[in-house]
């Protein structure tokens, strides 16, 4: 980020965001409207924003809690169906894995709310997801107790599978969580394609299953390169979305967003008032306290970006990640995973499924100073191990350059590793008593013999980075 910016974080360093009368310029910056200035007639959607002065007086007290410049700025940014009178419903959070709670819960209560109106068991809710999401939705499922029921992924199909979540949809489905951007292989998986299934699927069983998408990654991606691709709130049973403000949306660790479509798809009893820091305070958040800071800064970056800065920050990214897969591509070893519309990552696997390979790759490379993670794939693909690139904003062609050649060197150490065969060293040892004994009365240690060794003889030698190692041994 920018020194500027950087500068402006460390000024509110000391500022409890929950401190709202105190601080009220940090919650005025989640606090007042957006409108739209102009629009985009290609794709008919809001391009520039301009602030609005303040919050109407009598804005509903759900809108307060949600209403910030932030989250208006990013529900518009997902086609939320709010005019530009209206406050969008969200809220700031810590990351994605707490934007994701606040989600989970806003449905588990609904649905449970829904249950009770008609007489009906509300203690086994679920989730359908993929097998590939990511770790937080297994810890919302087991700290808020709710099942969570995994399509699993199959050999070249590594995201869920709309047709098999909606087969495993049932009455007791809080919701679908579908990702955009996943997290193993930077997929994006086919919401409009689930949006139609399930719909088709409430029509006929009367229930009223929603989809939430996780678009931790996805959700700054897709809206300044892919327009046109159906994944937000134009979908209409998309009810919540979450993004990373610390992933695309180009701010330190420490920010994530969750937006619901209305604020009718916010439980009201989720809300809690607190009134002992000098006025009314609604909150729906996991923690109370928090910084200040990661807000003052996603603000300042939408700000000063824009969409058209961030769609260039996007372009750059996908370009680095284009050059990387082509690369890698050339050296004939690879299969690549990701795919070209998705998130600016490269996930790749060797050719022979190699997982000894790809793992020690990881390793090698890690000396150059890059932490590329080798992992296996979920159920059912477990048999594929993958390396992942991820691309920031600051990875240019560079460096995407710099790494390539670094791969090239790290593989042929690899080959020139794999092709020496491990030395072998014979021990013949005998065991004798000890000559003497302990002062304190320990057992004393018997005295170790070694009566033969054997060295396999070995003439190989490999370079490593410029420096020659012999591995022959000498006894
Ligand atoms: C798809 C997905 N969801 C959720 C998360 C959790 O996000 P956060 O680190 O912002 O809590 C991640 C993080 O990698 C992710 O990739």
């Amino acid at each position: 980020m920018e020194p500027e910016c950087d500068k402006l974080m460390m000024e509110a360093i000391n500022k409890n965001y929950a401190d709202m009368d105190e601080y009220p310029v940090t919650t005025e910056l989640q606090g007042c409207q957006w409108r739209p200035m102009s629009t985009n007639p290609v794709r008919n959607q809001p391009e520039r924003w301009d602030l609005l002065p303040s919050i109407p007086d009598n804005t509903h007290i759900l809108c307060k809690v949600a209403n910030n410049r932030c989250v208006n700025i990013i529900a518009h940014l997902f086609n939320a169906p709010v005019n530009e009178k209206e406050a969008a419903a969200g809220v700031g959070t810590v990351g994605s894995s707490e934007a994701i709670m606040l989600a989970g819960l806003a449905f588990k209560k609904k649905w449970q709310n829904r249950r009770k109106a008609e007489g009906k068991p509300y203690d086994k809710p679920n989730i359908v997801t993929g097998a590939n999401v990511q770790v937080c939705w297994e810890k919302f499922a087991r700290y808020f107790e709710v099942e969570l029921k995994e399509v699993k992924l199959r050999e070249g199909y590594y995201v869920m599978d709309p047709v098999k979540a909606v087969e495993m949809v049932d009455e007791n489905t809080i919701c679908v969580a579908a990702i955009l951007g996943s997290t193993l292989t930077g997929e994006f998986e086919d919401i409009k394609l689930l949006n139609e299934l399930l719909t088709e699927k409430n029509m006929r069983t009367g229930w009223d299953t929603p989809i939430h998408v996780d678009a931790a990654s996805g959700g700054f991606i897709a809206p300044f390169l892919y327009p046109e691709l159906e994944w937000d709130f134009r979908l209409p049973l998309v009810k919540s979305i979450n993004v990373s403000g610390h992933k695309y949306g180009l701010v330190y660790a420490g920010i994530g967003w969750v937006i619901w479509r209305d604020k009718e798809d916010l439980p009201e009893e989720l809300i809690f008032h607190i009134n002992y820091l000098g006025a009314d305070q609604p909150t729906f958040t996991l923690n109370f306290s928090k910084g200040s800071s990661q807000i003052i800064a996603q603000y300042y970056q939408f700000l000063r970006l824009g969409f058209e800065g961030y769609r260039k920050v996007m372009n750059n990214c996908m370009e680095s990640a284009r050059i990387l897969r082509e690369g890698l591509e050339n050296t004939g070893r690879f299969d690549i995973i990701s795919k070209e519309q998705g998130v600016p990552l490269v996930a790749f696997s060797f050719k022979d499924k190699n997982k000894i390979l790809a793992f020690k790759l990881s390793k090698n490379l890690r000396r150059f100073g890059w932490i590329v993670p080798a992992y296996t794939l979920p159920a059912d693909a477990e048999h594929m191990t993958v390396l992942r690139v991820v691309v920031r904003e600051d990875f240019g062609r560079p460096l995407a350059e710099k790494f390539l050649s670094h791969l090239r060197i790290a593989l042929h150490e690899l080959d020139s590793v794999m092709e020496v065969p491990i030395p072998t060293i014979r021990y013949t040892m005998e065991l004798r008593p000890a000559d003497h004994v302990e002062d304190d009365g320990a057992l004393p240690l018997p005295n170790v013999v070694i009566l033969k060794q054997e060295v396999e003889p070995m003439d190989k030698s490999i370079t490593l980075t410029g420096l020659l190692f012999q591995n022959a041994i000498t006894s």
